[in-house]
């Protein structure tokens, strides 16, 4: 689904070049869902940003779902997003005046869908994060985390390949974080792989995969549900122990 291969991605002012990702490489198969964790400023935005089409890089290769997408312009990039990718932040991003149902509509406005159809999948969408019954009501008139679903359905009506959340649950209580985390593991559950970062290892570990960044590049890489971090070679190790257990 993606494939980045030694990515740099450096930012310039007048006076500093930060280097935020150093040596970029990761694949993620279709189907997966990962949690990237790592302190700030290790680069987690800056990756989900190019992972998600919204900024280039100078060096590197990048390979989005079967396609060279390494040097695309910025007007290639927002085509190839707006279809094959959903986006979740952690101030959600809506817009105030507009009601729910608007709000949902903006990205698939933008893709000049015909308005039957867009009707049709803002009301799925609405109704698979269970706020069908709030379709005119403002963003404002909603708790944080009714707002993030209705994120979540703006994202899922554009029937991304791809959902990317960068903090997702990050302005949320625990029990509104644990309803967001749950929505997004029945969407992961219908087949769409899904990038997290996140700074709750609770919710981390709930993912298939964690990978934890430091300094701009991979420093740990981890299947979850195992109790320790274990190192990728003892992986296979346990794997095939766990494979002559059950022949
Ligand atoms: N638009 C930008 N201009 C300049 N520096 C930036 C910009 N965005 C991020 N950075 C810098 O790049 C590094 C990585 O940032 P970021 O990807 O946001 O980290 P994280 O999400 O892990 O906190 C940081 O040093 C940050 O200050
Ligand atoms: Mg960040």
């Amino acid at each position: 689904m993606l494939q980045m291969t030694d990515i740099k991605k450096i930012y310039r002012t007048e006076l500093v070049e930060t280097h935020a990702l150093r040596n970029m490489t990761l694949a993620v198969d279709e189907g997966e869902f990962v949690a990237v964790t790592g302190p700030s400023g290790s680069g987690k935005t800056t990756f989900l940003n190019i992972a998600g089409l919204l900024e280039s890089f100078e060096h590197g290769s990048f390979v989005l779902d079967g396609k060279d997408v390494s040097h695309l312009n910025d007007d290639e990039r927002s085509v190839y997003r707006n279809r094959k990718i959903g986006f979740i932040f952690q101030s959600f991003n809506l817009i105030p005046d507009l009601n729910l149902f608007e709000n949902v509509d903006v990205p698939l406005r933008y893709r000049r869908l015909p308005a039957g159809e867009r009707k049709q999948r803002i009301e799925n969408a609405l109704e698979t994060v269970g706020l069908a019954s709030r379709m005119k009501h403002l963003p404002a008139q909603l708790s944080g985390g009714q707002q993030q679903r209705v994120a979540i359905a703006r994202a899922l009506a554009g029937e991304p390949r791809l959902l990317l959340a960068d903090e997702p649950t990050g302005n949320l209580d625990s029990a509104m974080a644990g309803q967001v985390m749950e929505l997004l593991e029945s969407i992961h559950a219908g087949g769409t792989t899904i990038v997290m970062v996140t700074h709750d290892p609770d919710l981390a570990r709930r993912a298939g995969r964690n990978i934890h960044l430091t300094d701009g590049r991979v420093s740990d890489h981890h299947v979850a549900h195992l109790q320790e971090e274990i190192p990728r070679s003892a992986q296979l190790e346990t794997g095939s122990l766990e494979c002559s257990a059950t022949t």
